[in-house]
Formats: structure tokens, C-alpha cells, sequence
């Protein structure tokens, strides 16, 4: 799709469809023609409701006009909700060109959260399965109608969705479709089209020599080899701090020999989500020229059966040194992230944030509605529930205590992946994170309940939600500003 602002009035574009909101109270600022939208309000067929949509014609053109509730409540993430109904109404319009007329006096979050929610309401999977011809077309164009120029708002949040979009691609495609060394291949074409962005890839051979234990145990059943993917950024000439984000990428999670029961095991082909996440946010960032330095960690395998396949009990040294119990290897996440932590901390960055589809207890905790942020830093956590409010993907902080961290111990070796008993399972999963990233500040995001099929407003499709690009680029952006 196509993203552009004008100056321009509604009317003055090619839009095929115009939307109009109207806020609580207020009445619409720029009528077309005959007062179409004042006559749909004045009958009651119409409201300042937030999300009511009516319809009317006017000089050839389709109109959409949405309530928008009470404008003092009127922030970014409303406008990605508003801004989602219209594209489904405008669908099956038939609509190809919508100019979204900007209400007066809000701020550029708005402007951009209107583009998000269009861009990411459009949003098809579509490889395996082509449209069938009955299906509405997708948008072609969005024009956003301003008095004041907003295309630098507009245009940073067409990029920031368009990567979010492609973290879903990502994470739809299959596990066949999208093994390890696909997905590091997709980052080295990443970093080819993106100036400033470059990929390494370290291949299974390396992360077994350089002594990554945990992460090649997990890796051990899979035919398909491990991958570390990392992508490096800096637009501060080496100037501001190295903040590292730090991907679980599980293309495949079966559980291993502990394995999982088979009717939600299709699922965990979306087990790689915090991994694209990583991915697109800091090719977003690359973008965005932001002037901030971020090395991306993306610790890529599947986690399968087979006769080398790491059993339950067996033991395994870390990157650091530390030796752990498997006692579950269906807990492969933490162990994948442990020896990505330590990398990143020998690359010297300053602070580290996770993104992992990590424990079913997140889900139980929070469902999809928040991400569980748990983290060793007041500072840094705050800044990361910050940017969850600015760009409505939210984050809500479950604490760490040192009793947690005495649960991960191990009986045989200093830790356990797997404690008992099945407690808190968030938390000690995080607790054991916590001991790889030390003293280093680190935030750690928990989006198994997420990352996909969370029943967004404007993401429609019950699949890979690309939750984290807009939280990572947002977070990154502040800690830098
Ligand atoms: N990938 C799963 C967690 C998950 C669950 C992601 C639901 C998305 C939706 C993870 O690898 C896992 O299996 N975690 C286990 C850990 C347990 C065995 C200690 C869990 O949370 O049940
Ligand atoms: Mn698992
Ligand atoms: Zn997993």
C-alpha cells in the first residue's frame, strides 16, 4: 500500500473513499458539499460514539463517517482501533484509494496511529493461499489529509507497521517453509536492502566450538542446523550506549522428548515470533535512520526428536560457564536466550532486551492483552511500560525476588530448566535469564500470549500479530532521546 500526507482537501485527491471522524459534542469540521455528514448526524444515523460508522455519497465519492468518542481520550491507540473499522467497512466497499481526512488539533501519535491501524488492518497472509475473486481487494492507497504537514509522522508509521506486517509474514509461514537457515538468509537480505544494517550468521559448527551449550542441547534433535543470526545498526557514528535486543526463535517447537500433547502443536510454528520481532524492529530502526546503536541477537533452531535429541535430566554447560539440568525439554526457550545473553554481554552491550514466546504462564497470567515485562532494572522497565502506552503494545511488570531464584537451582547442577514445583512459571523462567544477564540492566518480554491469535481490534486475522516491532522502536528511540 501505498502511504502519503497532502495537504490537499479529502475531495481535491483521487480517494475513491474519505473518512470523517467527529468527536463527542463537536460537529463535523469540513462537510462536503450538500452537508451530507451533518444530515447523517442530525438523523441520528450517524454518532460521535467511538467506532459507530455511517455512510453516505457525495460527489462521487464513498464516505465513512466514524465516532470517535471523547477527544481528550483520543490517543494513538484509539486511532488505531477507529482507524481499523474503517478499513473493514471500506473493504466491503470495495474501496481502493482512502484519504482519511486528520480531525484538527491532534498531535502527529494520532496521525500515525491512524496509518498503523490501516496498514495493519490490510494485512493479508497470503503465499499458500491466493485471494478468492470475491474477496475484497486490499487498499492501494492511503492518503492522510492534514491542514498542517504531518508526512514525517506518516511516513515513520507506514514504515514501523510495514515491518510489523512482515514480523507476521515471518511468523505465519510454516515451520518446513521457515527452518533456521531460512530465516537467517531472510536477515542477510534484510540487511542487504536496509543501508547501515549488517547481518552475520553463525552457523550450529560454531555455536557448539564457541562452547554455547545450552543452545546447541536444544538444537541437538533438529535435522535442520541452528542458526545465530545477528544484525548490527549504529546511526550514532559509535556514540550512544549499545542497547542489544535479543530474539527467541524456535521455527519449530515440538517439546522435544518431553513432547508436547498434539492438539495445539501446530502453534509453535509461531514459537519464533520474539525472533522476527527483533528482526524487523531493528531494520525499522535502520529505516528510521534513529540515531541509536543496537545489536540484534536471534537465537534460531527447532526444537525436535530424533536419536542425538537431548533427554530429559541430561546436563550442559553454558556459554558462561554455568551448568544446567534439562529436566524439560520442552523449556528450550530459556536455554536458546541464556547463551544469546551471554554473547551479547561479551559484545559489550549496555542493556539487553528480550522478546520470547516464552511459557505458557504468561498466557495464564496475562492473556493477550499485555506482554509479562520482568526485569532487573527500575529504570529500564519503566522506560519499556512507557513505550508499551505510546505504542499500544503494553507490558505489565511481574516481579523477580531472590525466593524465585532460589527455585531454578538445580539438584545435580547449579541450575534447572525446569523447576518444581510448576509455580510462577513466568518468573522463574525470567529468574533463570536473570542469572546470565547478572548485573547488566535487562528487561525481559514474555509474549506467549501475544504473539498470535490475540483478538487485536485492528489485526483482524487470528494469526502472527508481529507484537514487539512498535514496542522495540519505540523503546529504543526513548532510552536514546
Ligand atoms: N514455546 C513454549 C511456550 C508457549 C506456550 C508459547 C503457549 C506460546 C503459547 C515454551 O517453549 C514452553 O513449552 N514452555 C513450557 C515450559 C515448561 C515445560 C516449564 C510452558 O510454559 O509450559
Ligand atoms: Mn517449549
Ligand atoms: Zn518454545
Amino acid at each position: 500500500m501505498r502511504v502519503v500526507a497532502t495537504t490537499e482537501a479529502p475531495l481535491q485527491t483521487r480517494a475513491d473513499t474519505i473518512a470523517v471522524g467527529v468527536f463527542d459534542g463537536e460537529r463535523v469540521a469540513h462537510d462536503l458539499p450538500g452537508e451530507p455528514l451533518t444530515a447523517l448526524l442530525d438523523s441520528g444515523e450517524a454518532g460521535t460514539e467511538s467506532g459507530r460508522l455511517a455512510l453516505a455519497h457525495a460527489e462521487r465519492r464513498r464516505l465513512i463517517l466514524v465516532g470517535l468518542g471523547k477527544r481528550e481520550q483520543f490517543d494513538a491507540e484509539a486511532a488505531r482501533v477507529a482507524a481499523g473499522r474503517v478499513v473493514a467497512r471500506a473493504a466491503e466497499l470495495r474501496a481502493r484509494t482512502l484519504c482519511w481526512e486528520l480531525p484538527h488539533r491532534v498531535d502527529d501519535a494520532v496521525a500515525g496511529g491512524l496509518v498503523e491501524g490501516t496498514l495493519l488492518r490490510d494485512y493479508r497472509f497470503e503465499p499458500f493461499k491466493q485471494a478468492a475473486p470475491d474477496d475484497p481487494p486490499r487498499l492501494q492507497e492511503l492518503i492522510v489529509s492534514a491542514h498542517e504537514d504531518v508526512s514525517e509522522a506518516v511516513a515513520a508509521a507506514a514504515l514501523v507497521a510495514a515491518a510489523q506486517n512482515r514480523a507476521r509474514d515471518l511468523g505465519n509461514r510454516p515451520g518446513n517453509d521457515l527452518p533456521p537457515r531460512v530465516l537467517a538468509e531472510y536477515a542477510q537480505q534484510l540487511a542487504s536492502e536496509h543501508g547501515g544494517l549488517q547481518a552475520t550468521v553463525l552457523d550450529e559448527s560454531e555455536i557448539v566450538e564457541r562452547g554455547m551449550g545450552a543452545f546447541a542441547a536444544v538444537a541437538a534433535g533438529a535435522a535442520e542446523p541452528a542458526k545465530l543470526i545477528r544484525l548490527d545498526y549504529d546511526g550514532s557514528g559509535g556514540e550512544s550506549p549499545l542497547t542489544a535486543l535479543i530474539g527467541k526463535a524456535l521455527t519449530f517447537d515440538s517439546g522435544g522428548l518431553s513432547l508436547k500433547p498434539g492438539a495445539g502443536m501446530h502453534e509453535m510454528k509461531f514459537d519464533m515470533l520474539g525472533g522476527a520481532a527483533v528482526l524487523e524492529a531493528v531494520a525499522a530502526l535502520a529505516e528510521l535512520r534513529a540515531p541509536v546503536r543496537v545489536l540484534g541477537v536471534v537465537g534460531a533452531t527447532e526444537n525436535m526428536i530424533s536419536g542425538r535429541a537431548t533427554r530429559p535430566g541430561d546436563i550442559v554447560t553454558a556459554l558462561d560457564g554455568t551448568t544446567i539440568e534439562i529436566d524439560n525439554t520442552d523449556a528450550e526457550g530459556r536455554l536458546v536466550l541464556a547463551d544469546c545473553i551471554t554473547y551479547a554481554r561479551r559484545e559489550r552491550a549496555e542493556r539487553l532486551i528480550d522478546l520470547a514466546t516464552l511459557t505458557g504462564g504468561v498466557v495464564a497470567a496475562l492473556g493477550s492483552v499485555y506482554a509479562g515485562l520482568m526485569s532487573n532494572d527500575d529504570g529500564l522497565a519503566a522506560q519499556l511500560e512507557a513505550a508499551g502506552r505510546r505504542s499500544g503494545e503494553r507490558v505489565w511488570r511481574l516481579p523477580l525476588d531472590e525466593r524465585y531464584a532460589e527455585m531454578v537451582k538445580g539438584r545435580f547442577a547449579q541450575l534447572t530448566n525446569a523447576p518444581l514445583p510448576r509455580e510462577a512459571l513466568a518468573i522463574t523462567a525470567a529468574e533463570l535469564l536473570h542469572h546470565f544477564a547478572g548485573e547488566v540492566p535487562w528487561a525481559h518480554v514474555d509474549i506467549a500470549g501475544t504473539a498470535f491469535d490475540a483478538g487485536t481490534p485492528y489485526l483482524d486475522e487470528k494469526s502472527a500479530t508481529g507484537y514487539g516491532v512498535r514496542l522495540l522502536v519505540e523503546a529504543v528511540r526513548a532510552l536514546n532521546g
